[in-house]
């Protein structure tokens, strides 16, 4: 094969991503542990079954699917008007914040969507990413050559990194050199930490004055417990002029395995817009329809019950690995407004070091905080996505073995 055809950029990736690397270890450790019992808080990846209410929609569009009169095929690219429309009144009309329908686009994953609206901008922006953070911005952006070179303390050359440490509790400081493109997480993964309204606002202002753009991530969001926290970058007076938001029902509604997401894209952004809906004409033929009636169904009364139902479910196994860690000395941030609990390592220990050694001695899994970039190198996520049962038998043995 001729090397010269092949985008050169992915040789500056780290190895593989983040979480097939954690998939590749675990199999190593069973493939020499023939009876390994391991608990998985590793990638946050829900266990509890879709809701009836969503069932049965599924159901109910599967049999549409069979009939001649309401069979359908090819559905519009940007989302069916019923699913937009039912996203407005459930997530935001609810927080003030007024929404056109034809700014909200149906896709099959934030994953995705945060990747590839990388392709509206000029390959030469600068970009600003949290640091740590959802590895998909830094790693999409070294796909796309932004990023220059990885440098010997973990950061590459051209990316400003927005510290979120506990030191300026996890509320990241303006950009120190001038970007155009800046990512923010709020509820954040990995931290489980939450922006303020200050701090929103702080980066909206910035971004109206120098035409920065904000790319927020707001897949956690229906975790937030207090409700005079944004939940919506849009609650923040000047966002619509300067911030496209992304959303997924992966974590709202248990569709991670089902598939469906927004982002949202302001007509006040203009030709961004216009060219977002092309990219997803040309390339997307919409999420199919028995999945679309599926996440409608979740903003009908009795959805919205399930659904809380079972957000509360992972909260109450959050607060359980909080309090017992804590219990057990240890020092944790997140898990109170995000199902993600960011553990302290003790005595400098390294976060792949501890990774083993939670794998050999009490087989649970969690994450490397530094697979989420250099601050976080120290720390760990566990998710609170795994079975509460499970979990519980996780934390014993953590605090009988470790
Ligand atoms: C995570 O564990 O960070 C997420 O499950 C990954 C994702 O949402 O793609």
């Amino acid at each position: 094969m001729n090397e010269k055809i092949v985008n050169p950029y992915y040789d500056r990736l780290p190895g593989s991503y983040l979480f097939s690397t954690i998939a590749k270890k675990i199999k190593e450790y069973q493939g020499t542990h023939a009876n390994a019992d391991i608990i998985r808080l590793g990638i946050g990846d829900v266990t509890t079954p879709i809701i009836p209410a969503a069932i049965e929609a599924m159901h109910k569009a599967v049999d549409e699917m069979a009939c001649k009169n309401t069979f359908r095929g090819y559905g519009p690219e940007q989302g069916y008007d019923f699913l937009r429309e039912a996203i407005i009144r459930g997530e935001y009309t609810p927080r003030g914040v007024e929404m056109d329908p034809d700014d909200v686009f149906v896709s099959d994953g934030s994953k995705c969507d945060v990747a590839n609206i990388q392709e509206l901008f000029a390959a030469d922006v600068k970009i600003a990413i949290p640091d740590p953070v959802y590895p998909v911005y830094l790693d999409s952006n070294v796909m796309a050559g932004r990023t220059g070179f990885m440098q010997e303390d973990g950061h590459f050359s051209e990316v400003t990194y927005l510290a979120s440490t506990a030191e300026n509790n996890f509320q990241p400081e303006l950009p120190k050199n001038p970007v155009q493109l800046i990512y923010l997480c709020s509820p954040n993964n990995p931290t489980g930490t939450v922006l303020s309204r200050e701090t929103l606002q702080k980066f909206v202002d910035y971004a109206n004055e120098t035409g920065a753009l904000i790319l927020f991530d707001g897949a956690y969001n229906c975790y937030i417990q207090d409700e005079s926290l944004p939940h919506s970058i849009y609650e923040i007076p000047g966002a619509r002029n300067c911030a496209i938001e992304f959303r997924s029902f992966s974590k709202t509604a248990g569709f991670t395995g089902v598939r469906c997401a927004y982002t949202i894209v302001p007509h006040e952004l203009g030709k961004l817009r216009s060219m977002w809906n092309r990219r997803q004409c040309t390339k997307f033929n919409g999420v199919n329809y028995v999945v679309q009636r599926a996440a409608e169904s979740i903003y009908t009364p009795v959805g919205w019950e399930q659904t809380k139902a079972v957000i509360k479910g992972y909260m109450d196994t959050a607060a359980m690995i909080r309090s017992e860690l804590t219990a057990a000395g240890y020092t944790v941030f997140g898990g109170e407004h995000a199902p993600y609990i960011w553990w302290k390592l003790e005595n400098g220990e390294k976060s792949f070091d501890f990774f083993d050694r939670l794998l050999g001695t009490c087989e649970v899994v969690g994450t490397p905080g530094s697979g989420f970039g250099p601050c976080g190198e120290g720390y760990f996520r566990l998710t609170a996505f795994g079975d509460h049962e499970q979990t519980k038998v996780a934390l014993k043995r953590i605090k009988e073995k470790l």
